[in-house]
């Protein structure tokens, strides 16, 4: 089989990593993919957008299987546009991915199937929105409704702060139309997990649980980013598994099935696990990242055919299979992620072939040297026996990998600790 992935993230390069394992793959691509990608799999570059040309390529290669790595290209409805040219593809198509790139319609499914999440208003016009967060008070969370790159949200600690973030997504524009409707949401305080599950129509099969670290600073302090380190398991969230399948993960498959949706890939739930349980905080219609890191190094069925069954409808058929090791991710960064940073900086120790786990991000080839090219630059995850052992072998592998102004969280996993 020919395979492409697309996309150019530590997510796409964990999943052609996970793919390149699978026996039946005779020649697997990456649209547009990056340096560490590269030594997998073929990279094309096209641009994700233009579905026309994607599809011709396609086509010209006789590719087997296209799986989608990142939102947009879903939101843009990449899956309709295959399906219609007749190849086969793995993700939600655009309707279903609206779960994900409209706040206010997965809020509407929520709500209307009973799904435990914060309780919440749209608005299109700042009169009413300033309003509601006055009457209502902080902390107060506010939302671009659309896709804005996981910026979109503030966590508001006080009135005023609210105030300038309703004003900057409704007043100047900052999020484009992805803020011209916005949720302002009740604050929910716990720890967060998430749980990832591939669906296909009315049938689903749960990962097991990871935890995020989204602020950019020790101690969950500092601006939002998209995502600093991951692990896997969640040991002391795990009591909740059974409730969060019953009463979240369940009803919104069946919930998309009565309202005629056909979800057919990867629900991301991000959950707050609070005094009174767990609720959701957003949903995703893929794999998360860095979740990705930490989930398909555990994951022992051939992902390929796990992603076969989903197309074909017959995912059923499937039984996962983890291993025990824990897995830990640690995002190093460039410094002045998430504001303001510098690229280009030349990145020294790492040793492809033997650094299994250690996915690229934000990386480019310039002259003959692999420099940074982003925020998130690498990906570092490593198993182990135990979620300490992991965290141990990841942070020393650290210490050998260098980039001029590097930054990276030295507490990934120790909630769970
Ligand atoms: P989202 O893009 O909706 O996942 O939001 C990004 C991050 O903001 C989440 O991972 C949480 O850390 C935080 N967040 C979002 N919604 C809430 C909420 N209602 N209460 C507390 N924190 C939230
Ligand atoms: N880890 C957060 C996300 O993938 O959206």
């Amino acid at each position: 089989m020919k395979v492409a992935v697309l996309g150019s993230g530590g997510r796409e390069h964990a999943i052609v990593w996970k793919l390149s394992q699978s026996q039946r793959i005779k020649e697997l691509f990456c649209l547009p993919g990056n340096p560490g990608i590269k030594q997998l799999a073929k990279c094309v570059p096209l641009p994700l957008h233009d579905h026309q040309s994607l599809i011709h390529w396609a086509k010209k290669e006789a590719i087997s299987l296209t799986v989608v790595g990142p939102e947009d290209p879903l939101s843009n409805g990449i899956v309709d546009s295959f399906l219609a040219a007749g190849l086969q593809i793995y993700g939600p198509n655009q309707k279903a991915a609206q779960l994900e790139s409209s706040k206010t319609f997965a809020k509407q499914i929520m709500k209307i199937y009973g799904v435990p999440t914060a309780k919440s208003a749209s608005f299109t016009e700042l009169g009413p929105a300033l309003r509601y967060v006055k009457e209502n008070g902080a902390p107060i969370v506010i939302k671009a409704d659309g896709l804005a790159a996981g910026k979109g949200v503030t966590v508001a600690t006080s009135v005023v702060e609210a105030e300038t973030s309703l004003r900057a997504s409704l007043e100047k524009n900052r999020f484009g139309k992805a803020g011209s409707t916005v949720l302002i949401e009740e604050f929910l305080d716990g720890e967060e997990m998430t749980i990832l599950s591939f669906v296909s129509g009315p049938d689903y099969l749960t990962m097991v649980p990871s935890q995020d670290h989204k602020p950019v600073f020790d101690g969950d302090q500092g601006p939002n980013t998209g995502g600093m380190g991951a692990y896997s398991p969640v040991p002391h969230l795990e009591k909740w598994l059974s409730e969060i399948e019953k009463m979240i993960v369940d009803p919104m498959v069946k919930g998309l099935q009565k309202e005629n949706i056909y979800f057919q890939g990867i629900l991301y739930t991000g959950l707050m696990i609070t005094k009174e349980g767990p609720k959701v905080v957003e949903f995703n219609v893929r794999f998360g990242d860095p979740e990705a890191q930490v989930i398909l190094p555990r994951l022992q069925n051939d992902l390929l055919e796990i992603l076969e069954a989903s197309t074909g409808g017959n995912l059923s058929s499937i039984k996962l299979k983890w291993k025990q090791d824990a897995c830990v991710c640690v995002i190093m960064a460039s410094g002045g992620y998430p504001v303001e940073y510098k690229t280009g900086f030349p990145i020294s120790g790492l040793k492809p072939g033997v650094d299994d786990l250690v996915f690229h991000a934000g990386t480019e080839i310039f002259g003959t040297k692999l420099v940074t090219n982003g925020g998130r630059v690498l990906n570092v995850s490593s198993l182990g026996g135990s979620l300490a052992q992991a965290r141990t072998q990841v942070y020393e592998r650290l210490q050998s990998i260098h980039f001029e102004n590097l930054h990276y969280r030295t507490d990934i996993a120790s909630k769970a600790l």
